[in-house]
């Protein structure tokens, strides 16, 4: 026995380049904000990691604040992941939280949604987005009481939870809400840069923060393919510089 503690355990997240930058996937557990500016691929990132879990057996829920259903569907068989078997299977759940139905949202995630997690037994949980959930208060102790309500119900399920969370296009490394960041484990923020010759947009992923593991430093390439999100796992970094 080395007396050491052991290693906290993964969960793998259907991204194969981002499973090498955190050696193995997320800690399970946790909450992790993915941050990014529109179309840089944060509903897609949801989708591919709770299905991810489905293939393996999981149960998966999905509060959707900006699409609805039948389009995270839509989205889905575009990309070949079999959702619609899942939903009725019901090894993925899909609920649909409409930002404008301020006052039963709010009751909701404020009250009956852990209840309503612990029932569906769910390993993985995305939120898509935070950014939607603030525009149900509109005042700041009202958007961080349901933001930390929503937080506490996740971890308190013991799923693996990953929110979306539209970046500040004035700051695009951080969200727009500033204080999600606080909330999360985890921060992974989606990118992109518009090379010298200016005839294409390149995307790029890097780990802000991720508690309890070690992770690469790097900046590494992404793409959105026809069958999902690919990290470019060359020269991934993991020294910490300096
Ligand atoms: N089937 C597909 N094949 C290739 N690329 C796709 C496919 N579907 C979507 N994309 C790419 O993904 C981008 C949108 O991804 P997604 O909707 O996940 O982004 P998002 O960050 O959630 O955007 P928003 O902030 O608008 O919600 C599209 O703009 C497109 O470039
Ligand atoms: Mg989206």
């Amino acid at each position: 026995m080395s007396g050491s503690e052991p290693p906290h355990p993964k969960v793998p997240t259907g991204i194969a380049g981002l499973d090498q930058m955190l050696r193995g996937g997320f800690p399970a557990g946790h909450v992790v904000l993915v941050t990014g500016l529109p179309g840089t691929g944060k509903t897609c990132f949801g989708l591919q990691f709770l299905m991810a879990g489905v293939a393996r057996g999981e149960t998966g829920v999905f509060l959707s604040l900006e699409e609805d259903v039948p389009q995270l569907l839509e989205s889905a068989r575009q990309f070949g992941w079999p959702a619609d078997v899942a939903v009725e299977r019901k090894t993925l759940h899909v609920i649909r939280l409409d930002p404008r139905e301020t006052k039963q949202s709010i009751q909701r995630i404020r009250g009956e949604f852990a209840g309503e997690l612990a029932k569906m037994k769910a390993q993985r949980i995305v939120v898509d987005s935070v950014s939607l959930l603030h525009m149900l208060s509109d005042d700041e102790s009202g958007r961080r009481e349901t933001l930390f309500a929503l937080a506490g119900a996740c971890r308190a399920s013991g799923a693996t939870t990953v929110f979306t969370a539209e970046a500040d296009p004035r700051h695009p490394g951080v969200s727009r809400d500033g204080l999600s960041e606080y909330v999360a484990d985890g921060v992974i923020l989606l990118g992109y840069s518009t090379p010298a010759e200016g005839r294409r947009i390149d995307l790029s992923l890097r780990i802000l923060k991720m508690r309890r593991t070690d992770h690469a430093r790097s900046i590494q390439p992404y793409w959105i393919r026809a069958d999902g999100i690919e990290v470019d796992a060359q020269a991934i970094d993991f020294s910490r510089g300096g």
